[in-house]
């Protein structure tokens, strides 16, 4: 960061937070951690990531002009890179401009309707067989369940891999891989994290290069063949190693993200069952072999997702840097700031928000309509360019896993301590969710037909 720009940065007001211990209170308590910066500096504050200057914005309006970005001014590669190029290196959202645009039209085709319609086919026998084992524990620790769910899922669906003996090892390795991300000590060989998070990645090269090759001309219908076979209109494809990137970010996109938005959706609604009951008859009145359209039938299940997605943002901020100078809330920021905005501190402000902290699906609700107060109020998947492409594949997918588990099991939470909940880098509570799942009449015996 050149000279002028870091004493430009100097001169915003500070978080209150010093360098490592910035990185800490995040890293513990990404809510609090904003909520304090919020408290003594106001919506523009100055913090740190790695010893580096990094510039807080906490407003619905700093959501629409980061994300929203209609003039390209800023820059989602270099605000990701310093995060995450080791990692998961020209994954999309590592994309700028002409060049992203180019990638993701490419990934389009696989996230549309028809190809959402297969891939809920084909998940609905890994959820029947995650909610037996489920049923058969009884009392089981929620996160980590939920996690190998998703994980499973996602090979099937993306890589048509049945992962059984492995499915340990590859979970642990995008464990590693997203911990890694977080990794303040980025010298191999001397930060642990770090370290792991690189072999990890090494691993999970290999596994997905080894399928390649067969998938360039094969038949099948999972998303690792249509990448493998998507064409442009000049007929460019991508390469194998662009192949390679896109799905590893595409696994971790998916799977995390959807584990911590069901589990914060079964932890709320083991605090309240009139909830449950009333999700349980939703899901009951659609038809035994549920398609695309009767999912869209879900619409308190819906409210309940986002509402969990609101008061439990599995990413707590998305950063970018500036490309030009710019002015918000007063406060000048010049051309190459690093900034972050956190959907997560405005999920919570009472200015857009009745009673912010209370779970309260209906606020969702057409008659009420809060999220509408901002555009960018309610922000979990981000917005503009790099709007999440997954989001109805995760609503989808949300929406299955809820069905079989409300009709065939009622829950409640194993502990009476609420949870402490981790927020970065992608929300879990710390204590994995201790639930009791017991089997609903109807969900005795046979399983909800898939
Ligand atoms: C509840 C679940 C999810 C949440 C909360 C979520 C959140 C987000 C957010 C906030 C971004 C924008 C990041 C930025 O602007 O820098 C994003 C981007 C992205 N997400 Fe998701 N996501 C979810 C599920 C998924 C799923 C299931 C997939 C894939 C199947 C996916 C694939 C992607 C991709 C490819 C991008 C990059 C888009 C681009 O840069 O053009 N996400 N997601």
């Amino acid at each position: 960061m050149p000279k002028t720009t870091r004493q430009a940065l100097m001169r915003i007001p500070s978080s209150g937070y010093w360098p490592l211990v910035c990185e800490y209170r995040f890293l513990t308590d990404s809510l609090d951690f904003a909520r304090k910066a919020f408290a003594r500096a106001g919506p523009v504050s100055r913090g740190w990531w790695i010893f580096r200057p990094s510039i807080y914005l906490m407003s619905a309006e700093a959501n629409e002009l980061v994300l929203f970005d209609r003039e390209g001014r800023f820059s989602a590669k270099q605000g990701w890179d310093r995060i995450l190029a080791a990692l998961f290196p020209r994954g999309l959202m590592l994309r700028d401009g002409e060049d992203h645009r180019w990638h993701r039209r490419l990934m389009l085709p696989a996230f549309r309707h028809q190809a959402l319609q297969r891939y809920l086919e084909r998940m609905q026998p890994h959820i029947e067989r995650g909610v037996d084992r489920w049923l058969a524990s009884g009392d089981l620790r929620f996160y980590p369940e939920i996690k190998r769910l998703t994980l499973a899922i996602a090979a099937d669906v993306f890589l048509d891999a049945q992962l059984d003996a492995e499915i340990d090892d590859i979970s642990r390795d995008f464990s590693d891989l997203v911990a890694a991300s977080m990794a303040v000590v980025r010298v191999p060989g001397l930060g642990r994290t770090w370290t792991r998070g690189l072999r990890a990645r090494e691993r999970l090269v290999h596994f997905i290069q080894a399928r390649i090759a067969g998938r360039r001309q094969g038949e099948g219908r999972d998303l690792l063949t249509q990448l493998c076979q998507a064409r442009d209109e000049n007929d460019q494809q991508y390469s194998d190693d662009e192949i390679v990137d896109h799905m590893i970010f595409l696994m971790m996109a998916a799977h995390d993200t959807t584990t911590s938005a069901i589990t914060t959706m079964m932890h709320a609604l083991a605090r309240h069952p009139d909830w449950q009951q009333r999700l349980r008859a939703e899901a009951a009145a659609l038809p035994q072999r549920p398609g695309m359209e009767d999912l869209d039938k879900m619409v308190q299940c819906e409210w309940v997702f986002k509402e969990a997605l609101r008061l439990y943002q599995p990413l707590p901020t998305i950063v970018r840097r500036s490309l030009v100078d710019i002015e918000l809330h007063g406060v000048h920021l010049p051309a190459g700031t690093p900034v972050s905005v956190f959907p997560i501190l405005v999920h919570r402000s009472p200015l857009w928000w009745t009673d912010p902290d209370r779970f309260d699906p209906e606020r969702f609700s057409p008659g009420r309509a809060e999220h509408r107060r901002h555009p960018f109020a309610w922000a979990p998947f981000g917005g503009g360019a790099h709007m999440c492409l997954g989001l109805h594949f995760a609503e989808m997918q949300v929406k299955a896993v809820m069905r079989q588990v409300l009709l065939r099991c009622q829950w409640q939470s194993a502990t009476a301590q609420p949870p402490r909940w981790q927020y970065a880098p992608i929300a879990k509570p710390v204590d994995g969710l201790p639930l009791r799942i017991m089997a609903t009449p109807a969900g005795q015996g046979a399983a909800i037909a898939a």
